[in-house]
């Protein structure tokens, strides 16, 4: 750990001025806490690390959406798939996983991340799974737990929501992050996904009106610890700014070479 701290600090003591490349970040809703160094990417370890991103285009939003929302006859009870603390508390619908639609529109999805530079540098993914579309109408909510560490499909290291709904299309139905000393509420437009560590407790709370319909699952990632996620994706970040704004370079090579070899030391 010692020798990732000081390589990440090293490049950023370089580059200061300089990280703002194509690839820097949609991290934090709240820049105006951050110096000018920190404004996208935190170093905060105390902080809850999460990540909001434009997932889906509209095509590709109207498409899911009609397909899942026709299949009137695989919606089924939420309770289905949690766990036993979680089914005292989850009120919701879901599509029934087994399901063609559901099957279909989860592979996309699942290929949707995977192609995605940004979503892979964050999470660093091995196994994405669980996929399943969930629907809460009014008065439905999903009270305060914890994700399963385990599942039949793999370790839930990350967990997101991908938003099939507009915000403005529902009342209530936030997801609520609880941090040690805060909690953090989102609700997100059509096609963006936020993706969290799977470590916090959070809730959805009560929909007061209209119609909160989501996609949700996990990651398993290459690396378990946060902290150790977080300062690759900063590493990550950092070289893809400077070869950016600078092009190709001998430092850019020696940053990408000490990225990939963290990547094979801290990686499961
Ligand atoms: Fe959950």
């Amino acid at each position: 750990m010692l020798v990732l701290y000081k390589i990440v600090f090293l490049v950023f003591a370089l580059f200061q001025n300089s990280i703002y490349g194509y690839f820097i970040l949609i991290k934090t809703e709240k820049p105006q806490k951050r110096s000018s160094i920190h404004k996208d990417v935190s170093f905060f370890i105390l902080e809850m690390n999460y990540l909001t991103h434009q997932l889906l285009n509209a095509e590709e939003i109207n498409l899911i959406k009609k397909e899942v929302e026709e299949a009137t006859q695989d919606w089924e009870d939420g309770k289905k798939t949690a766990g036993s603390h979680a089914s005292m508390v989850k009120n919701n619908l879901q599509l029934n996983r087994n399901s063609e639609v559901s099957k279909k529109n989860s592979q996309l999805i699942h290929k949707k991340i995977l192609s995605n530079q940004l979503i892979k540098s964050f999470s660093l993914p091995k196994i994405i799974h669980g996929i399943m579309f969930t629907k809460s109408s009014k008065n439905m909510n999903y009270g305060r737990h914890i994700d399963n560490p385990y599942m039949s499909s793999g370790r839930s290291d990350l967990s997101f929501t991908l938003s099939l709904t507009n915000k403005d299309l529902y009342g209530g139905g936030e997801l609520i992050i609880e941090t040690m000393n805060s909690e953090e509420r989102f609700k997100l437009n059509a096609g963006e996904i936020i993706i969290y560590p799977s470590s916090y407790l959070h809730s959805v709370s009560k929909v007061i009106n209209g119609e909160r319909l989501v996609c949700v699952g996990w990651i398993e990632s290459y690396v378990k610890s946060p902290v150790e996620r977080e300062y690759l994706f900063d590493l990550d970040a950092g070289a893809r700014g400077v070869l950016a704004k600078y092009g190709m370079s001998d430092e850019v090579d020696l940053i990408f070479k000490s990225y990939s070899n963290l990547l094979r030391i801290l990686g499961n």
